[in-house]
């Protein structure tokens, strides 16, 4: 155990049917850092990610958030333990309201809380704007900001995020990065995101790892990640 990493995950294995998707996965994340997760399509980033809320039943390995041992531990449990997931693909609810929406949020915090935290509004006040509008009638962007409001609302010491780039305009890239800085600096929170934009990653993150057929196959500070490891691994 090591009390300066938030999460630590030890030889995790998970397979689909046959195929195995996870074949042992080594890495860990430090206490208030925003770490980058990378990797070509189909490598196993998502399976990853489910697998560390409890949405994949691992084969093997271990998953300890905070030092305690978590792998066996169900998905609400996490949440209400300090893990917020923001989904590839966003996942919202289309036809409830942007605040019901959030309220999910809340809910899975276990407590009762029945306003919307402002802090999120401020964060994002185009869901204050939209807060009456269903969910499905917000533009891709918006709908990435209400997938991150969502989780945010569990009150999340460790936030994963799958792909919160993808297929996102650049000023709203770049008004998710200013976020996930800030809460990183300001909250104390650990930011573990996946994503293949290289410039948001340089730009956002302290240390990278790459995955590769299922296990991690590069890691280091940010600026270790050099020209060559982006050929070898991330380039189409
Ligand atoms: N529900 C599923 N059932 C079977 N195979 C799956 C399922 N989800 C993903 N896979 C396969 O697992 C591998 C890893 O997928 P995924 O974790 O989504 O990769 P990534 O997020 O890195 O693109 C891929 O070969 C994919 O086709
Ligand atoms: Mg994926």
């Amino acid at each position: 155990m090591d009390a300066e990493h938030i999460l630590e995950v030890e030889g995790l294995t998970f397979s689909y049917g046959e195929v195995a998707t996870l074949r042992g996965v080594d890495f860990s994340v430090p206490k208030g850092k925003v770490v980058s997760l990378m990797g070509r399509n189909g490598v196993g980033k998502t399976t990853l990610l489910k697998t560390l809320m409890g949405l994949n039943v691992p084969s093997g390995g271990r998953i300890l958030f905070e030092g305690k041992e978590m792998t066996q531990l169900p998905t609400h449990k996490r949440v209400k333990g300090g893990l917020g997931y923001v989904p590839q693909g966003r996942q919202i609810f289309p036809r409830l309201t942007v605040e019901d929406n959030l309220k999910i949020g809340l809910g899975a915090r276990g407590e009762t809380l029945r306003k919307v935290p402002q802090d999120i509004y401020d964060f994002f006040p185009v869901l204050f704007e939209m807060r009456a509008r269903a969910g499905g009638n917000l533009s891709g962007g918006q709908q990435q900001q209400l997938a991150i409001g969502r989780a945010l609302a569990t009150d999340p010491q460790l936030l994963l995020l799958d792909e919160p780039t993808e297929g996102i305009q650049p000023n709203i890239i770049q008004l998710i990065g200013d976020i996930l800085q800030q809460l990183a600096k300001e909250k104390g929170m650990t930011i573990l995101i996946v994503e293949q934009y290289l410039d948001f990653v340089r730009e956002i993150s302290s240390s990278f790892y790459i995955m590769n057929r299922g296990a991690i196959s590069a890691r280091g500070p940010i600026h270790d990640l050099t020209q060559d490891l982006v050929h070898q691994y991330l380039s189409v």
